[in-house]
């Protein structure tokens, strides 16, 4: 029997519990090996469950255990500098989105990884989302022609963890919810994103106890692409009716809609935990087959040492994108992405 791909999963909050069970139970060619997690309540306490030892930082963990790729899935801050450490140990990375919070970062991250030849995959979940896989083989094989208009929205239930409503070491909700729009549109339409203007709006925050300035809960973004394609997308987080991810895609020659598009009724009301339509109530639920599918494609691609399907250079078009966006609703103009510092 092949030895098989030992993950060591660093962070084990919302994100990395539910990537511990999959190393854990779901791809056979992978096993969990451990737990490293800075607190050692939850991080003993997901060990124990799923029956692998647990550290509370990467050093003590590469000191302590044997593994051949981690998955970070810390808050933003620290990606840099857990990716850095983990590739320079010759572990392959699997790096959970946003890829880290400036583009400096994003470049220290692939050069390491490149310099350590490992692997480096950014969680971008739609990709390996089927209906979203479909929609992308469709699009490619002409079904709608050349894509126009592109229209993407994301709305998560509750508020995010505390680290994440301080836009300097989050870049906000458009980072942190959006990041999955902004790659699932470049990805859809095949082009990179040339221009952003955006608004946002704040209208839950102070009632949630949210003191964090630059706080938002509402944005609106408005892209032009490279192609001369258009697109918006748009965000809320809390939504509260649940967690809601649609995208539509306009074509020279057709439709393309991935989320619910039914003509029967004209107006549907959807409220919290009640409605006329059915919702999901977690990203965790609407992405399931995604979630598995993002780990196992980590996998193989680093057992095969093959070219990850999500590598750095998406990771960071997404920050780049976002935080061309910050500017643009914090100086209040379009702003050119291309643009956007490194630092
Ligand atoms: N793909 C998705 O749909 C999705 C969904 C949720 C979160 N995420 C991403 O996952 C990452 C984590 O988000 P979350 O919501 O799980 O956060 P969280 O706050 O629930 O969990 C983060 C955990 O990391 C631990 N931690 C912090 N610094 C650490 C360090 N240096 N070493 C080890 N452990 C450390 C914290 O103690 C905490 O338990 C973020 O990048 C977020 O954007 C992605």
């Amino acid at each position: 029997m092949k030895p098989r791909f030992r993950i060591a999963v660093i962070g084990a909050g919302r994100a990395g519990r539910l990537h511990a069970v999959n190393a854990s139970q779901s791809i056979s060619s992978a096993e969990l090996s451990c737990i490293v997690e800075a607190d050692p309540e939850v991080g003993n306490k997901v060990g124990d469950e799923l029956g692998v030892p647990a550290f509370t930082d990467l050093e003590q963990a590469l000191a302590g255990a044997a593994f051949d790729g981690v998955v970070i899935a810390t808050p933003t801050f620290t990606h840099a500098q857990l990716a850095v450490l983990a590739a320079g140990a010759g572990k392959h990375v699997f790096c959970e989105k946003p890829m880290a919070l400036t583009l400096d970062e994003c470049d220290e991250m692939s050069l390491a990884a490149d310099e350590a030849g490992v692997v480096f995959e950014v969680g971008f979940v739609r990709r390996f989302q089927p209906e979203f896989v479909e929609a992308k083989s469709r699009i490619e094989a002409g079904e709608i022609g050349r894509p126009m208009l592109v229209k993407s929205l994301t709305r998560g239930p509750g508020l995010p963890p505390p680290w994440a409503h301080e836009l300097h070491r989050s870049n906000g909700m458009l980072a942190e919810v959006n990041s999955h729009d902004f790659d699932c549109v470049r990805w859809l339409t095949g082009s990179e994103i040339e221009r952003v203007f955006a608004e946002t709006a704040n209208f839950k925050g102070a009632e949630r106890g949210v003191t964090a300035p630059d706080y938002y809960d509402n944005a609106v973004v408005t892209l032009r692409f490279v192609s001369g394609a258009l697109g918006t997308i748009d965000g809320t987080c809390p939504a509260d009716y649940g967690y809601d991810a649609r995208v539509e895609v306009l074509g020279t020659e057709g439709l393309l809609v991935v989320g619910q598009n039914q003509a029967t009724s004209l107006l549907k009301i959807r409220a919290r935990g009640a409605g006329e339509v059915p919702t999901y109530v977690s990203w965790s639920q609407r992405f399931e087959a995604g979630y598995r599918g993002e780990l196992a494609s980590f996998v193989k691609t680093a057992l095969a040492g093959a070219v990850p399907e999500v590598g750095a250079a998406d990771g960071r078009a997404a920050v780049a994108a976002v935080r061309a966006s910050n500017r643009s609703w914090l100086e209040g103009r379009p702003v050119l992405v291309a643009s956007e510092s490194v630092a």
